[in-house]
């Protein structure tokens, strides 16, 4: 992935989410994880990455592509808008919640938006909804609605959901934070298994052990600012900053 971002901020009231963040990542990277402190920026961050809001200032490049600045603030109607619409149409979402709808079975929950967002024939949305529930091994509970099914269960339909469409970038937002233990489990080891396959993927999670085994580069992001981001085994093994010390000494301590 190539994703370049200068002096960008996010300003929500009177919180400042993101704070004149550069940041320069590029291939072969393909995992990137975004770790840190409750209230760091990360949401924001990747919500930024995904199109689904524009920096207050600055600016963010994904494969060289703008997808938004402070002074040209995306409104209705401007050849920015248009791009960014089409950016965030590329991408895979999944967020904490699960945010499948509850009134549809998990292959309609896959299926629908293929349909609706992404002009496949209703049959063709199918048979890929099908498909992408086998990949995720659902395809015994393709019939159910999300109250049916575990918590794990619901979060593998939901990567199913943000699969389907064969995102270039897959966005996770703590994926597993909702989740015990053994479902956390469960849905890192699809997750991996994304990664092994070679899918572009941006996270943010609090699985400090997954982070390391899985990015190829981690970012620490506190107060709105990227403090310190290098590869795993520096950052984990050898981290230069003390904010980062001693954040990874409190969460893995125990
Ligand atoms: N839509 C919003 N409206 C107002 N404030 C917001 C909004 N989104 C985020 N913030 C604030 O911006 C800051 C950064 O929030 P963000 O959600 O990006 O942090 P985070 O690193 O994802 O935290 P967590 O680990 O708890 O998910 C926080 O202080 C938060 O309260
Ligand atoms: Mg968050």
């Amino acid at each position: 992935m190539n994703i370049e971002l200068t002096g960008v901020s996010r300003v929500y009231g009177a919180t400042r989410a993101l704070s004149g963040v550069d940041l320069a990542v590029s291939d072969p990277v393909r995992v990137l994880a975004l770790i840190g402190p409750s209230g760091g920026g990360k949401s924001t961050l990747l919500r930024l990455l995904g199109g689904l809001e524009v920096p207050d200032t600055g600016e963010i490049r994904f494969d060289s592509t703008l997808l938004g600045r402070g002074d040209n603030p995306v409104k209705s109607g401007t050849a920015m808008a248009t791009g960014l619409s089409e950016h965030r149409k590329r991408n895979g979402f999944l967020f904490q919640a699960f945010n499948l709808f509850p009134h549809l079975t998990a292959l309609e929950n896959v299926a629908l938006p293929l349909a609706k967002v992404h002009g496949l024939a209703p049959d063709a949305a199918r048979e890929r909804a099908l498909a992408c529930l086998d990949r995720f091994r659902l395809g015994d509970h393709a019939a159910k609605r999300p109250a049916e099914l575990s918590g794990g269960q619901q979060q593998r339909v939901a990567l199913a959901r943000a699969m389907a469409h064969r995102p270039r970038l897959l966005i996770l937002d703590e994926p597993t934070s909702a989740l015990d233990p053994e479902m956390t489990a469960e849905v890192l080891e699809v997750i991996a298994e994304l990664c092994r396959d070679g899918q572009e993927i941006v996270l943010s999670t609090h699985e400090m052990g997954f982070a390391r085994a899985v990015a190829d580069e981690v970012v620490f992001l506190a107060d709105g600012e990227i403090v310190e981001w290098g590869r795993p085994e520096s950052l984990f093994g050898a981290p230069k900053q003390a904010a980062v010390k001693g954040f990874l000494g409190r969460v893995m301590r125990w």
